[in-house]
């Protein structure tokens, strides 16, 4: 099949899912139905998924054992409950909160949409770009969301959010680490931020990234939780550093009242929705810190290698603290994404008011050689 052929069958493909051509909402190869999977470039033969930001070094040794411990008794629900129990009690003692302090969701995407749902009586405020499920799904149950620019070094412009706040507000919506951009906030400027903010709105803050950043920018906004502050909520996942994308386990972090409160309007079982092999993962998982600790190297010095080849090719990006790069697309012609995909290169981009964007998540160092050499390959004006 020719090349164009084949480009074009991916993009009709993405496009009856509903899935614009340059990817901006793929969430990985293998959200497609298996025939139109086949569509996509082998991974045997050479696909490199940098779209999603995963942790491209796999689950913790320990985390894959649990796993195989346990998968005789999967078909059991009897599991279940002692585990969703379990598991809670092992992740309050390592967070220090208590496990009232807990709502599990299956990943932390969830966990955003039901945020969207419960603060809903009034506007949203969250900056743009930024990780879109929460402010999408707010949007789609029409809820006016307040977008705020991020300011010109791509962070989150913070006395503009405060002022976007008004008597009608009912969240403002934070990811530090920012998505799409990578950059961080310093956690006493946030800090002062979520003080101020919550006394006039929930401020919710995704942590997702939390894990990638060194001193002193590693720092949780959870101790203002455990000062009893009912107005701020945490989100957190176990898909980026801890490699488990796929087994969908995510939690909520507030004041046990909020909590009781989100619980109520959570339509899910927590007992029966989180899966056991998952949870028993993630306990795994907690348990090797070195797997962490690794990832976070590898991906430090894969981060490193690319912002200097980056620099060295004339392109402008974005400084990262995290495990993916924001660059600016100059003036390509054409969906960006959907070219770098015809040449096995799974990747985000998008169009701002400022321009083209690509978003490319770290993978290995091969990985990123890989990239690298077909951004060589890619003209630009
Ligand atoms: C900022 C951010 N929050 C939340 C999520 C959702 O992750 P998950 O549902 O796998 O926990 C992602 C995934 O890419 C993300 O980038």
């Amino acid at each position: 099949m020719s090349q164009n052929r084949r480009t074009w069958l991916k993009q009709s493909a993405f496009a009856a899912l509903g899935i614009t051509v340059s990817l901006n909402s793929l969430g990985g190869e293998d959200y497609l139905p298996k025939d139109l999977r086949t569509l996509l470039p082998d991974p045997k033969a050479g696909l490199v998924n940098l779209g999603s930001n995963e942790n491209p070094y796999g689950l913790s040794p320990l985390a894959k054992k649990a796993i195989s411990d346990l998968i005789n008794s999967s078909h059991r629900y009897q599991y279940n409950i002692p585990h969703v129990q379990l598991f809670k009690k092992q992740l309050a003692d390592y967070l220090g909160v208590t496990t009232d302090h807990l709502l599990l969701t299956p990943g932390s995407g969830e966990g955003l949409n039901l945020l969207a749902r419960h603060y809903s009586k009034g506007n949203l405020v969250t900056a743009n770009p930024t990780f879109g499920i929460l402010p999408n799904t707010a949007k789609k149950i029409g809820v006016q969301v307040k977008e705020i620019p991020l300011d010109n070094q791509k962070v989150h412009d913070l006395p503009a959010l405060l002022q976007a706040i008004d008597s009608n507000t009912a969240q403002v919506y934070i990811c530090n680490p920012a998505n799409p951009t990578g950059t961080v906030l310093h956690p006493d400027a946030l800090r002062s931020f979520c003080e101020e903010a919550s006394k006039r709105t929930v401020v919710t803050l995704d942590e997702a990234y939390l894990e990638f950043l060194d001193p002193p920018f590693n720092q949780s906004m959870l101790p203002l939780v455990l000062k009893g502050n009912k107005n701020i909520v945490i989100l957190r996942t176990f898909s980026k550093i801890h490699a488990m994308a796929g087994l969908r386990v995510g939690y909520i972090l507030a004041d046990p009242a909020t909590i009781n409160e989100l619980k109520e309007n959570y339509f899910g079982n927590s007992n029966f929705c989180m899966s056991a092999l998952s949870l028993t993962a993630a306990m795994a998982s907690l348990k090797d810190p070195a797997h962490s600790t690794t990832s976070k190297k590898l991906n430090a010095a894969a981060r490193q290698y690319t912002q200097d080849a980056l620099k060295k090719a004339g392109f402008d990006f974005i400084p990262s603290s995290t495990n993916f790069i924001y660059f600016n697309l100059k003036n390509y012609q054409g969906d960006f994404a959907a070219d770098m995909l015809a040449k096995n290169i799974v990747l985000r981009s998008s169009e701002q008011p400022d321009g083209k964007w690509g978003r490319v998540s770290i993978g290995t160092l091969e990985e990123m050689k890989i990239f690298i050499k077909t951004m060589e390959t890619m003209r630009f004006s």
